[in-house]
């Protein structure tokens, strides 16, 4: 059982193939186009992707040792995403399982980014809670079985992702952000600068309030004093990505004690935040809890979560027909 998998949301295109459920190769071509932009601009991740995807999807048959005619399915990524990008990789999907006459499947982003728990040896136990935290999404998953899972409680606002790529923004820092204020936030002092977390009812979470902190905060400070961004940067970084934790780390415990499921998985792009993992790390080990935290290449956009998915839908004979296309915002 030999699937492609091809991931086109934002701004990686990745492929992948999966053996028997067995991950062989995961190529990732990031754009770098976006930088000077300072955000992701939809019509050249398009381009970039239209680029890419040959190259990306050959070099992901090769490093498997894998021939297209030896491909028993094609798995891209429906949705959530940039419409432009999903459809270069759902047309080539498209192509791609027409011309090999082979089943298609769909898969939902997010979902994927839960599934790339399943890649290693160390999976969690159903049911487990899953936080999500990538640029688009912030969201507390109970994950019931392989494809069934609900949320429990998400932001209402901006995902984390883009307060901390928004904050960066603000520092002077280029996009994307997220890695560079975990990179000062080692050297600074987390409770250097304190700022007022929103507090959400139930589950949920808001994070617009705190980004509008931290610009009246910077406004007036600067205003003071001019250099104050770089004279004080990694207490600044430390500081913010310490309250982003914190109200990250806050709900996920409430979401744990409510329900009594004590297997908690953490997913998506922010995932890989040094202070994220190493505070979830130190909350599991005081609240009793087994924690899953993936491998840094799995963390952030990737076809071979794709291809994990896919490989579940594959066993349950779940496919797509050639008329689907893409879902820039996807139900669950
Ligand atoms: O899952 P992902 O690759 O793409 C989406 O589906 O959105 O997540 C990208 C997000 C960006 O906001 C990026 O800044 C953030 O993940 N990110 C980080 C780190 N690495 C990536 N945020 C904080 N610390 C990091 N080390
Ligand atoms: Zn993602």
């Amino acid at each position: 059982m030999v699937i492609l998998a091809i991931e086109s949301s934002c701004d990686e295109t990745s492929a992948s193939v999966c053996a028997h459920g067995k991950i062989e190769s995961n190529i990732v071509a990031t754009q770098l186009v976006h930088q000077q932009y300072g955000g992701v601009v939809p019509e050249l991740a398009s381009r970039a992707h239209q680029q890419h995807i040959v190259p990306v999807v050959e070099q992901a048959l090769k490093q498997a040792n894998v021939q297209k005619k030896e491909l028993k399915a094609v798995a891209f990524t429906r949705g959530p995403g940039l419409l432009g990008a999903l459809l270069v990789g759902a047309s080539f999907a498209k192509a791609l399982a027409l011309a090999l006459d082979v089943p298609l499947i769909e898969v939902h982003h997010m979902q994927a980014h839960v599934l790339a728990h399943f890649i290693g040896e160390n999976k969690p136990d159903f049911p487990f809670l899953c936080l999500t935290v990538s640029g688009g999404h912030t969201q507390i998953v109970r994950v019931n079985d392989h494809l069934e899972m609900e949320i429990i409680g998400q932001t209402q606002d901006d995902a984390v992702g883009e307060a901390f790529d928004k904050t960066a923004k603000l520092l002077n820092l280029p996009y994307p952000g997220g890695p560079l204020i975990d990179r000062y936030a080692k050297e600074g002092n987390p409770l250097a600068y304190k700022f007022p977390m929103t507090e959400m009812p139930g589950l949920d979470y808001s994070f617009s309030g705190i980004k509008t902190a931290i610009l009246y905060f910077l406004r007036d400070q600067t205003k003071v004093n001019p250099a104050f961004i770089e004279e004080n940067l990694p207490d600044i970084c430390a500081s913010v990505q310490h309250t982003l934790v914190q109200m990250l780390l806050t709900k996920l415990r409430r979401a744990a004690r409510e329900t009594g499921i004590r297997e908690i998985a953490l997913a998506g792009g922010v995932s890989a935040n040094s202070g994220l993992r190493k505070a979830l790390t130190e909350l599991g080990e005081k609240e009793g809890w087994n924690v899953y935290i993936p491998a840094f290449e799995y963390c952030t956009d990737n076809a071979a979560m794709i291809a994990m998915a896919a490989h579940y839908k594959y066993l349950r004979g779940e496919f797509t027909s050639q008329e689907v296309s893409p879902l820039p915002r996807m139900e669950f």
